[in-house]
C-alpha cells in the first residue's frame, strides 16, 4: 500500500518501506514524512511484523529535509522542526529491528534516517553526507549523533566541509555494516531482516533498547530548539535561496 509518498509492503515478516518521491530526490518532504510516520506505526502495531527496513526507490535513498518547503518565519520554522524530527529518529525510537538498505545518495536528513536505523547495509554506489553547511545550516539530528559512530574528526570534517563519503569510507568508518553489489542490496537486506526476524521478538526488543540507552536525548531536543536561530541569519536564507536558484551561494558571515 502507498502510505503518501512510502511504498509500505510486507513480505514474511518483514516490513519494507520504500521513500518514493523521485522528483525531489526523495527528499523528506510532506508525503514522505507522512508515510514514514505511518509506515513505522503500523510497523509497531502490527504483531506479525518483526523487522522493517527503509529504503529508496530510484537512484537515491534520500536527499535529505526538503529545501522547497523551508520557511523564514520562527513560527513556521519551529513548526517544521517539530514535524520533520519525529521523522528523522524513526529508527532510533521503533521499538523493533530497523535495517536502512541504502541505494544510494543519503544526504543531510538521509544520512540522519539512516543512522537512527539500527543496522545500515549499503549499495556500493552509496553515498553519505551531511552538506547543510552550504546551505548555512546544520544536520540537526547527526551533529549529536555522528561523532558517536564515526568519532569527531570525521564527523567535524564532514558537517565543516559538507563533502560526501563512499559506502566504502562509511564502512571503515562503523557507520555502515557491510556494502554490497548495488543488485543484491535488498536480497542482503531480506537474508539480514529474515536472520533476525527469527529470533524472539522481545529480546530483540531488548537487545535495540540496551544499546540505545546511552543515547539520552535532550541532546536532540537542544539541537531542534536552537535550529531556528540559522534560519535567522542572512546567509542561511542566502544558501538555502542559492539552492533554489541553482546558483553558488555567496556568503557575509552575517
Ligand atoms: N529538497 C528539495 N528538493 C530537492 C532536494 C532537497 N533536499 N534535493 C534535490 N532536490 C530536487 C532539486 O531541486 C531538483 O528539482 P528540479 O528538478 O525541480 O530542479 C531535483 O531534486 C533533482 O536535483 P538536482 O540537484 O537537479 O540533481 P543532481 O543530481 O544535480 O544533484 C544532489 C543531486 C543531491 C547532489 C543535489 O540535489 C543536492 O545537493 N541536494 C540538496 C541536498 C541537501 O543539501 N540536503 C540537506 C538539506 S537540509
Amino acid at each position: 500500500m502507498k502510505l503518501g509518498n512510502v511504498l509500505y509492503e510486507k513480505k514474511e515478516r518483514i516490513a519494507i518501506l520504500t521513500l518514493d518521491d523521485q522528483a525531489k530526490l526523495n527528499a523528506l518532504s510532506p508525503g514522505i514524512r507522512q508515510g514514514l510516520m505511518e509506515g513505522f506505526e503500523e510497523v509497531e502495531k502490527d504483531n506479525d511484523v518483526k523487522v522493517a527496513i527503509v529504503t529508496g526507490a530510484g537512484k537515491t535513498f534520500c536527499a535529505g529535509a526538503d529545501i522547497s518547503g523551508f520557511s523564514f518565519d520562527a513560527v513556521d520554522i519551529k513548526n517544521f522542526l517539530d514535524d520533520v524530527f519525529p521523522a528523522l529518529t524513526i529508527g532510533e525510537n521503533t521499538s523493533k529491528p530497523v535495517i536502512a538498505a541504502v541505494n544510494g545518495l543519503a544526504l543531510g536528513g538521509g544520512l540522519e534516517l539512516a543512522i537512527g536505523c539500527d543496522i545500515i547495509i549499503a549499495s556500493e554506489k552509496a553515498k553519505f553526507g551531511v552538506p547543510e553547511i552550504n546551505l548555512g545550516l546544520l544536520p540537526g539530528f547527526a551533529i549529536v549523533r555522528l561523532h558517536q559512530i564515526i568519532g569527531r574528526s570525521k564527523s567535524k570534517e564532514m558537517s565543516m566541509t559538507g563533502e560526501p563519503i563512499s559506502a566504502e569510507e562509511a564502512f571503515r568508518l562503523n557507520m555502515v555494516s557491510k556494502v554490497v553489489p548495488h543488485e543484491k542490496l535488498m536480497d542482503e537486506a531480506m537474508a539480514m531482516a529474515r536472520k533476525i526476524g527469527e529470533k524472539p521478538a522481545m529480546a530483540l526488543r531488548l537487545a535495540k533498547s540496551s544499546i540505545n540507552r546511552k543515547l539520552g536525548g535532550e541532546e536532540i531536543v537542544y539541537a531542534r530548539d536552537s535550529m531556528p536561530f540559522l534560519f535567522a541569519t542572512e546567509d542561511t536564507r542566502e544558501g538555502v535561496t542559492a539552492f533554489l536558484e541553482k546558483r553558488k551561494p555567496v556568503f557575509k558571515d552575517r
